[in-house]
């Protein structure tokens, strides 16, 4: 098969699996749901078509080896979505990594492609639940946590033939690295007129759950000095993040996510849930903004008669690229005839679990107009060949080294 037909294959497959979808008319694939099974089934079969003997873990991550025996090096992404997604956040790495253990084989060396079942925490707001438990990290806490529709992990998982609990006793085995290509989901590369980068680092993130409970009432009745209403000290909260964020340099910290009760038009609402999301390249900026937002939500809370509970769901450190893969990545870009740029992802990935206990490095893809998240995700043909090209190029070239 020549590089043209693989590079075209990925950009088919990217489409097919953008059809495979929780909802009508719009792409949402979320962690132990049934689109996510069948999205998984058919990665499956695309590993299997590629010459690897695939499994599929406790938690629904696709994994296929190459038959060499020994620590493999690992490749690939996710296959979960955020609600309303594009075709390329994490199937693209995932597609490109089958490609090129297709094109290499045993050639390789030991490898295996890793597709992992969560990486958004679009379901669960805890992020990474794939590589977690690829890595022996899945936390037995996480089962209890429920979905906007009250189902527990757990539950989850066992509708659709998954297991919390094996979950919880996977073991991390040895490997010897970890390569994932993924599209940027920024402007940089497109700006910069390249068609690959390759990440240098990428910045920790924490997670919140806020919970704002005040007195829910008639909203014809009761006077201004005797509400209690938590959606309006979540919407101070929401100005805080924004205030927080504008104040420190690379901060970025986002509500995505707000639910109101009762929600009604006649109602003072009684309590309001937030999702809190906050980032930034360096780990002690990034706790020392979390633990102001908790001081700025204990305050409005308590001048606003409000109960407050906030819930740290996650916390994960920035990680630091590999030097050694991230110099394999760049010298297989070189003949490309590209100029190497090295990027800072604030995108959160699954390097930033697996790259705890192995090298790590990233390839990044550009993407138009820097868009993700978002059904207007695209990529060109022509910077996906150049990814495939890279990401074969570099895995030669380390069989070559360590044969
Ligand atoms: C995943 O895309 C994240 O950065 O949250
Ligand atoms: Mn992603
Ligand atoms: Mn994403």
């Amino acid at each position: 098969m020549t590089g043209a037909e693989r590079t075209a294959r990925v950009m088919a497959r990217a489409d097919e699996l953008g059809r495979i979808s929780e909802e009508e008319g719009r792409l949402t694939r979320r962690f132990a749901t049934p689109a996510l099974v069948e999205a998984g089934r058919v990665i499956a079969g695309w590993m299997e078509e590629a010459g690897l003997e695939v499994a599929i873990d406790a938690v629904g991550n696709v994994r296929g080896r190459n038959g060499v025996a020994g620590a493999p090096l690992v490749i690939g992404s996710h296959y979960d979505t955020v609600r309303d997604a594009g075709r390329y956040d994490g199937p693209l790495g995932v597609l490109c990594a089958i490609e090129v253990a297709a094109a290499l084989g045993e050639t390789a060396g030991p490898l295996e492609v890793v597709a992992f079942s969560d990486e958004e925490g679009t379901r669960y707001a805890v992020a990474y639940l794939g590589s977690s438990a690829y890595r022996g990290r899945f936390e037995p806490a996480w089962l209890a946590l429920e979905d906007a529709d009250g189902v527990t992990m757990a539950a989850a998982l066992e509708a659709v033939g998954g297991d919390g609990e094996a979950a919880t006793r996977q073991v991390g085995e040895p490997i010897a690295g970890y390569l994932e290509v993924h599209i940027e989901q920024g402007p940089v590369l497109e700006d910069e007129e390249l068609p690959v980068g390759v990440v240098g680092a990428i910045v920790g993130q924490t997670r919140i759950r806020v919970e704002l409970t005040g007195r829910a009432g008639h909203a014809g009745t009761v006077p201004a000095a005797l509400r209690a209403d938590a959606l309006a000290g979540a919407a101070e909260l929401v100005l805080a993040v924004e205030e927080a964020m504008k104040a420190t340099s690379g901060l970025v910290a986002t509500v995505g996510e707000l639910v109101v009760e009762p929600g009604a038009a006649n109602v003072i609402p009684g309590k309001a849930v937030l999702s809190l999301d906050v980032r930034h390249a360096e780990d002690p900026i990034r706790d020392g903004a979390v633990r102001e937002l908790h001081e700025a939500a204990t305050q409005l809370a308590a001048w606003r008669g409000l109960a407050l509970d906030w819930q740290v769901l996650q916390s994960t450190a920035s990680m630091r690229m590999s030097a050694t893969l991230v110099e394999s990545l760049s010298s297989a870009i070189v003949p490309e005839g590209f100029a190497v740029r090295s990027l800072v992802s604030g995108a959160g990935h699954d390097a930033v679990i697996v790259g705890r206990d192995a090298p790590a490095a990233m390839l990044f893809v550009r993407c138009l107009g820097g868009v993700s998240h978002s059904p207007l995700e695209s990529v060109e043909e022509a910077d996906v060949a150049v990814a495939l090209s890279v990401l074969e190029r570099a895995l030669r070239a380390r069989a070559q080294a360590s044969a």
